[in-house]
């Protein structure tokens, strides 16, 4: 895992942040702490509770009865105290360490969704849900396990030796000669635990991505019907995780058995060299019943402790990830208030210039080279070309999806670089070629969540546009719920409710991608006119991949290896008989059909 290799400097950098989100939460942390002090006190004060019956209250014989009640009496009632303050001391540690996590989740979010789209190229959607859920998980196990434990069990182990020196320093001093085989033991078999635990966490995660590729896939596999393969390598991968699993278990139920023995092993020379001490009359039996007591409680602590490890390798490993996520700078950032040029909607024009740009993916690689284009105000601007001759991308420099290499884009005369992305956003309409859909009403789709867009807004435009027939047969209406890539809808039913959309938002200049999939004349025609209607007193850009769409453009351009070809309207096209007029004759359709 590349992961684990990152300089110390960085980390430490990481867990300044860390403490920074969990400063609000401090006082919680100190009640926690002080309430895992009591719970400590009232367990190991228990012992000591008997050693004082035994020694000091029997030998008073039948006086001894009432004192005897009142000892078993504070036993019980300490009990009570050690149980109320460790469900305290856990609850306060719960409540801050999800109060960290749930706002870590939140700034995330808020930041991923600020990134420019060439950062969603080279982070795959299932990483980043990883990120989101499962490491800010992990970073809650940090307060709520590892920092827990670190003070809830190291306090123990201190208060257990001191009050062991306090009953007899002589077998106190013996105990400590155990600490060195503890640690030795301990180390060694950390190492042990880490690959495996490892092996599992990155065998898992193979396995949530091939899941989460098969899902993303499911048409493909159908299709093909290669259900029965891709079980056969889910298995695989299955068997792998199943295998990694049993052998982490094997390794920690080993570690924690290797303890409960050295602990039984450490009672046993109490016994005698502590029974060899009673007998010498050296100690009273009381004081070895509790020391034997605590050497057994002495265990479980050092035994949590070492197994905290994992969960710290763990949330190193995350806090890492999440980390390297927060530190990418978003590469399409807004201009700094002073740069800042203002495109007010209601005075805006709509004129549009990309000025000698140059644009690539890949530092070095084109996809569109010294394109110079300038469109009138309202002008109406078709699109076509082959495939992959660069024509979405053309058009999402203009949404700033992506910035341009060279030369510059520019509105109304500015820059868009200049101008506040919500303003640009709000200035420029999009209709996707397979348009997304939000979990959420009909409704919510069309009005993007916007609660002050009345249903009666959003109503009237679904009419405008032709896609109210189709909601009317939705089962629930407007209110029918969609999911996930508007299951349900085909790619033109989606287009109709995203020209709804523009309808509703009033962009300036409209950009739409034409659906390549097949649709029925019916979806056609409705989709014409609500293009008619959506382009109506807009700069209009589409691209075509029928010519019934934009036989009446005002312009055509004819795109190919990431230049402009040739432009003009369709009659001059046809009359220059140059590639677009060979283009037309394939088949009527103006691209040949494109890879989604
Ligand atoms: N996100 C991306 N990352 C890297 N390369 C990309 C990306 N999107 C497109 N490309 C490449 O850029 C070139 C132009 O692609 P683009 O999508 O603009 O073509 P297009 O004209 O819209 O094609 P189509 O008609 O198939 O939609 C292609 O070579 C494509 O492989
Ligand atoms: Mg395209």
């Amino acid at each position: 895992m590349a992961d684990r290799e990152q300089p110390a400097a960085g980390r430490q950098q990481a867990f300044r942040t860390l403490l920074r989100y969990a400063r609000p939460y401090r006082f919680v942390f100190l009640t926690g702490f002080l309430c895992t002090f009591l719970a400590i006190g009232a367990d190991l004060l228990q012992p000591w509770l008997v050693k004082y019956a035994i020694d000091d209250t029997l030998p008073r014989g039948e006086a001894a009865v009432r004192t005897l009640i009142w000892i078993g009496v504070s036993y019980a009632l300490l009990s009570v105290v050690g149980f109320v303050f460790s469900f305290l001391q856990a609850n306060l540690f719960q409540r801050a360490g999800q109060g960290v996590v749930a706002q870590l989740r939140k700034d995330l979010f808020r930041h991923i969704t600020r990134q420019g789209m060439s950062f969603f190229d080279r982070h795959p959607i299932g990483s980043l849900v990883t990120n989101e859920s499962s490491d800010t998980e992990t970073i809650n196990q940090f307060f709520t396990q590892v920092l827990l434990s670190l003070v809830r069990d190291g306090l123990s182990i201190v208060m257990i030796f001191a009050l062991m020196f306090a009953l007899d320093v002589r077998l106190a001093l013996f105990c400590l000669i155990l600490c060195p085989i503890i640690a030795g033991i301990a180390v060694v078999y950390r190492k042990f635990l880490r690959t495996a635990y490892q092996r599992s966490r990155a065998q898992l995660s193979r396995l949530i991505a091939f899941t989460a590729e098969n899902l993303a896939g499911m048409g493909l596999i159908q299709a093909f019907h290669q259900q029965k393969e891709q079980s056969g390598r889910f298995q695989d991968q299955n068997d792998q995780y199943l295998r990694a699993n049993l052998k982490e278990v094997r390794s920690t139920i080993l570690f924690n058995r290797t303890f409960d023995v050295l602990g039984n092993v450490s009672v046993a020379f109490m016994v005698w060299l502590g029974g060899r001490a009673v007998l010498h009359r050296e100690i009273e039996f009381g004081v070895l019943y509790a020391f034997i007591s605590y050497v057994r409680q002495f265990f479980q602590p050092i035994n949590q402790i070492t197994q905290q490890w994992n969960t710290l390798q763990s949330t190193l490993v995350s806090l890492d990830r999440l980390w390297r996520l927060f530190s990418v700078q978003p590469e399409i950032r807004d201009p700094a208030p002073a740069d800042a040029l203002e495109l007010r909607p209601e005075t805006m024009k709509g004129r549009v210039d990309f000025d000698r740009i140059r644009f690539g993916y890949a530092e070095g690689r084109y996809v569109l080279e010294d394109v110079d284009l300038h469109i009138r105000p309202g002008e109406f601007i078709g699109i076509v070309g082959t495939t992959g001759a660069g024509k979405s991308s053309l058009v999402s420099l203009l949404l700033r999806f992506y910035d341009v290499s060279q030369g510059s884009v520019r509105i109304d005369g500015m820059d868009i670089r200049q101008i506040p992305q919500e303003q640009l956003h709000r200035a420029v309409g999009l209709v996707q070629q397979d348009p997304f859909l939000f979990s959420g009403t009909v409704l919510d789709n069309v009005r993007l969540f916007r609660e002050e867009i009345s249903r009666e807004t959003v109503i009237e435009a679904c009419r405008e546009v032709g896609a109210d027939g189709l909601i009317s047969r939705l089962s629930h209406g407007y209110d029918t719920r969609l999911s996930e890539r508007g299951s349900g809808l085909s790619a033109g039913e989606r287009q109709l409710i995203s020209f709804a959309r523009v309808l509703v938002f009033q962009p300036k200049i409209l950009v739409l991608d034409e659906a390549t999939a097949h649709m029925d004349s019916y979806t056609e025609r409705l989709i014409k006119q609500a293009l008619d209607k959506a382009s109506e007193g807009r700069t209009t850009l589409i691209i075509a991949h029928r010519l019934s769409t934009i036989r009446h453009a005002d312009r055509i351009l004819v795109m190919r290896d990431g230049r402009i070809v040739e432009q003009g309207t369709h009659g001059d096209l046809l009359r220059q008989d140059g590639y677009y007029a060979e283009l037309q004759r394939h088949s009527g359709l103006l691209a040949t059909p494109n890879r989604k």
